[in-house]
């Protein structure tokens, strides 16, 4: 038997209703502030990601799925929406349109990750992202935004981790300040931070080691280095989510998987996930156009885990697809005629289905009963056509051009 690849999944009815709810939850939040949707290919050229992610990143190290084409040129799959957003800002000259120009996808993007619970090869986002403004304020609303869509959507035990990494230079003299502090504290530090202190010695604070805890606590914090200029720019962000409401924990650990940011770096967890608790996460990226060719453009954004949001989400009140008109067959030279009835209905704007497997009448109206239908249609031999209520079990002869009106005026059979 052939079954889905690892890592993946098949959304069947069911779930397809719960995900459409919390789509129509984003269109709404998102578009009543602006924002326009944008869809933007399933594969782009490797280098976009190399370039825009960042070639140290464990996304670009191990976890995306490229291919040659065949000319030769290297494509990888999507692991992520913004570097290809920002693509599309620069590609259609999208700085030439008043700004911030404001876009919203809901997509799908592959991460060769070990799978585990909230955790797939190919999972889907809803993204934001706000180009051309540098001002504070498009972040916090960018945040209210996310919260606002986790509330509706009522993912349980949420909390914000808000933190700033200032610009890159501030953040490259700070590494290097950390660096020398690791070093000085090496005999205590796990193997691993140990081995990493050069390369990557930012990843200390992710380490669940006791001993290296304990050094990391007294090891200076980028937040308490950032410029005059950038550390407004986070208070002014930290006033706004205070004067909405919005509760949140300043990080100064917090670190992200892409190379991008700058500035405000945000993530929501909840602890309702266990070990992927990360249900949305995202921040600023004033260079990422930039190093893409682009004009000097600032950028903000997020994106949020469809499937770990639906995870951690309690029942969502999905409304069953409920029928008006079951057309029942009960000749099997009616059948044309049943087939034309179930066709005006549909175009009358009735949700109404057909029989299609041949049942016996009596097999027909359990169906039809189950499918939760309001009135069935047993369309005869000759021209005549019952229609049947099914909550009052009422039933009448009607002629066939009388079926619709009378299931469009809702009117009682008896
Ligand atoms: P990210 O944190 O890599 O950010 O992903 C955002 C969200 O996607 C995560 O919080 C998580 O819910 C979900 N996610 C990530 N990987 C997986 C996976 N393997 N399986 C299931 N869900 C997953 C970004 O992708 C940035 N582009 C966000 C952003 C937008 N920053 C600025 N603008």
């Amino acid at each position: 038997m052939i079954k889905a690849p690892r890592g993946t999944f098949d959304v069947l009815p069911e779930e397809a209703a719960r995900r459409e709810l919390l789509e129509s939850h984003a269109k709404r939040i998102l578009e009543a502030a602006g924002y326009t949707r944008i869809e933007t290919p399933a594969f782009e050229h490797t280098e976009l990601f190399a370039r825009g992610v960042g070639e140290a990143t464990d996304i670009v190290q191990k976890e995306m799925y490229s291919f040659e084409d065949g000319a030769g040129r290297s494509l990888t799959l999507r692991p992520e929406g913004t570097a290809p957003v920002c693509r599309a800002y620069i590609e259609h000259g999208m700085h030439k349109l008043a700004q911030p120009v404001k876009l919203w996808y809901l997509s799908s993007f592959f991460r060769a990750e070990a799978p585990q619970k909230g955790r797939y090869r190919e999972f889907w986002q809803v993204g934001a992202e706000a180009i051309g403004s540098a001002e504070p304020e498009t972040d916090a609303e960018l945040i209210v935004l996310l919260a606002e869509l986790l509330d509706a959507v009522s993912v349980k035990g949420v909390r914000l981790h808000l933190s700033s990494l200032g610009d890159p230079e501030t953040r490259a003299e700070y590494r290097e300040e950390l660096k020398g502090y690791l070093r000085a504290h090496e005999q205590s530090l796990s193997h691993d931070v140990r081995e990493r202190i050069e390369l990557n010695p930012l990843r200390a604070f992710d380490s669940s080691d006791p001993r290296t805890r304990e050094v990391l606590e007294d090891a200076p914090k980028l937040l308490d280095r950032l410029t005059p200029e950038d550390a407004e720019h986070f208070a002014t962000v930290r006033a706004l989510l205070d004067d909405a409401g919005i509760g949140y924990h300043v990080d100064p650990t917090l670190v992200r998987g892409l190379d991008y940011y700058t500035r405000t770096l945000f993530e929501f967890r909840s602890d309702a996930l266990g070990a992927q608790s990360g249900v949305a996460g995202g921040g600023r990226y004033d260079r990422l156009i930039e190093q893409l060719d682009g004009p000097p453009t600032p950028g903000t954004g997020w994106a949020a885990g469809v499937e770990r949001m639906l995870l951690a989400a309690g029942d969502l009140p999905v409304s069953p697809n409920l029928i008006d008109l079951y057309v029942a067959i009960a000749h099997p030279e009616s059948s044309p005629r049943a087939f034309q009835l179930a066709r005006e209905a549909r175009r009358a704007g009735l949700r109404a289905q057909l029989e299609l497997t041949g049942r016996s009448l009596k097999g027909q109206l359990r169906h039809a009963d189950r499918l939760g239908a309001r009135y069935v249609a047993i369309v005869g031999q000759d021209s005549s056509t019952s229609l049947k209520e099914m909550d009052s079990g009422e039933e009448r002869e009607l002629s066939a051009n009388d079926v619709i009106p009378t299931i469009l005026r809702g009117s009682r059979l008896a």
